[in-house]
């Protein structure tokens, strides 16, 4: 199976100097405990890291502290998640049929999480990893701060990666959003606008996206549980 990591954002809102990804957690960096799950998974064969060529140093010491250079390929990220994901498709080898896209950012992703989606994509051209929704969640008015609506909860999910696609379809749907101006932040979202099926599997609690200070303290925490 192959493999995309989107890590070619800036971290604003984690507030740091530099990509979030290269910041320390439990001694090594995030990018570093997304990477070593997807070494862990039996299925990945081949990994392309999007990133930023001023991170590139950094990938490499990361990658090759992890003996994974052989697998592990360099792509150059865009300014936004979907033009760096539009980029990495392209980066594919043509081999490609089937890929995984999961965020860098989510690195307490387990490996099993990785091989259960890497199996369920044998059997359709969409899925995503996600949870169900804990809270009740509020669609507000534009521009206010007045409730517009409360959608059924039961209907509600929450979307993490990994996200696995038919290479050759999601391309079709990334083109098709460029065309209209689409703007998503994940990729099932373009399968949805084309009309796609895109089916859910079970993800895990566990699997936050590292996106402000809190949430380097929470990874922390469950990694130290993990590893103890
Ligand atoms: N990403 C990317 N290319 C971009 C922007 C984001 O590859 N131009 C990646 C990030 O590196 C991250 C994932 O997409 O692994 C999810 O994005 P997010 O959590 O929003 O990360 P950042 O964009 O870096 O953070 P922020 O939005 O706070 O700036
Ligand atoms: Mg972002």
């Amino acid at each position: 199976m192959y493999l995309l990591i989107p890590a070619a954002g800036s971290g604003r809102r984690m507030g740091a100097k530099r990509n979030k990804l290269l910041l320390p957690l439990l001694g090594q960096p995030v990018l570093a405990w997304t990477l070593l799950a997807a070494k862990q998974s039996q299925q990945i064969e081949w990994i392309g890291i999007i990133g930023q060529p001023e991170d590139w140093l950094d990938f490499k010491n990361i990658i090759s502290h992890l003996e994974l250079s052989d697998k592990v390929h360099l792509i150059q990220g865009g300014s936004t998640r979907q033009e760096s994901v539009y980029r990495g498709l392209q980066g594919l080898p043509t081999t490609a049929n089937r890929v995984l896209i999961h965020d860098g950012a989510r690195c307490l992703a387990t490996s099993d999480l990785f091989d259960r989606c890497a199996e369920a994509l044998q059997c359709c051209a969409g899925l995503i990893a996600a949870v169900p929704v804990k809270d009740t969640i509020k669609i507000v008015k534009p521009d206010s701060q007045i409730i517009d609506r409360t959608p059924d909860r039961n209907q509600l999910w929450a979307a993490q990666t990994p996200q696995g696609f038919a290479v050759e379809t999601l391309r079709q749907c990334h083109d098709e959003g460029l065309r209209h101006g689409w703007e998503v932040t994940d990729d099932a979202a373009l399968f949805e606008q084309c009309g796609l099926p895109v089916t859910i599997v079970e993800g895990e609690e566990t699997n936050l996206k590292v996106t402000t200070p809190v949430d380097l303290a929470i990874a922390e925490f469950i990694l130290r549980q993990r590893i103890s």
